[in-house]
């Protein structure tokens, strides 16, 4: 592993974008970032609760020793009409030439309705809004991403918060299967259209978050169970733990662009 400070990726200047960064794996991986972006780097933490970025940019501060800017943007991606005023603020007076890194995490995500099988999806508006959080949000900042850091003399990292569930289907976890399914799927499209740019989908593991805790009192039987077993198994791993694990492979530098891999070292699709 590079030594912290000395790494290509965040050890000179970098501008740092963390979508979902008010708690969960998204805090999680703003804190273990916070010790290794070299000076003149910007974190800018996304999220709808004000107090949630609050708390990750106080501990990101109370773990920084050189002065970080830390910026915090508030915005629902749900509703695709707020994304103009909501991608200005992320990348508000962001001049290229004072980056020498950029990097996109696509953290933020939901479940969606685990009640509902596939089959029983029926109600458009909800649909629409679940693919504008956990899809539509992210192929448009990327793309707003990709306008303001045009230049390939910044190097440009984009990382897809995924799951394995986007190549193992899961009952009643259908659209969110799907969403990051998809997700996969661009961003190995865009790696291949974009050679400078560095991409990688990362599957966290199932993680003591929020998250999980929705999922094991979705009131569908079948899925709390599932969940005791892998909690059982000693399956789920803290939020911190992977978010060092994504640094890690980050900073490694050796996957291959568009690349799917996961806390376990389970995948290299
Ligand atoms: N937890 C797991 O077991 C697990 C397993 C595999 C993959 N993952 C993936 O890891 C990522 C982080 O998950 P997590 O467990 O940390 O989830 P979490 O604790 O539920 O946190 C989700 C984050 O997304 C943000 N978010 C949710 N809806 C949003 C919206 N409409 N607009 C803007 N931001 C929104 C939340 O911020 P606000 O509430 O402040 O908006 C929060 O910061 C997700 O992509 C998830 O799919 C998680």
């Amino acid at each position: 592993m590079a030594s912290v400070g000395s790494s290509v990726v965040f050890g000179p200047a970098t501008f740092c974008a963390v979508t979902g960064g008010s708690r969960g794996l998204g805090r999680s991986i703003a804190v273990q970032l916070a010790g290794r972006l070299g000076k003149g780097s910007r974190l800018v933490l996304t999220g709808r609760s004000l107090q949630g970025l609050q708390e990750t940019k106080r501990l990101v501060e109370e773990k920084c020793s050189n002065k970080l800017e830390v910026t915090l943007v508030t915005g629902d991606m749900e509703d695709s009409a707020a994304y103009p005023a909501l991608f200005f603020d992320i990348f508000a007076d962001a001049q290229p030439g004072a980056f020498k890194n950029a990097l996109m995490i696509h953290n933020a995500g939901t479940l969606g309705d685990l009640t509902k099988k596939a089959a029983e999806h029926s109600d458009p508006q909800i649909l629409h809004k679940y693919f504008a959080t956990n899809l539509t949000s992210v192929i448009a900042l990327t793309a707003k991403f990709m306008e303001v850091f045009s230049d390939a003399a910044v190097r440009r990292t984009v990382v897809n918060i995924s799951s394995a569930v986007a190549v193992e289907p899961l009952e009643h976890h259908s659209l969110y299967c799907s969403g990051k399914a998809a997700r996969n799927m661009f961003f190995k499209v865009m790696a291949e259209e974009e050679p400078d740019v560095r991409v990688l989908s990362y599957s966290p593991g199932p993680l003591f978050t929020d998250m999980l805790q929705t999922i094991k009192s979705c009131g569908v039987k079948m899925v709390e169970d599932g969940l005791k077993t892998m909690e059982s198994q000693g399956l789920i791993q803290s939020p911190d733990d992977s978010a060092k694990h994504l640094l890690r492979l980050l900073e490694e530098d050796k996957f291959k662009s568009g690349a799917f891999l996961d806390v376990f070292d389970r995948f290299s699709l």
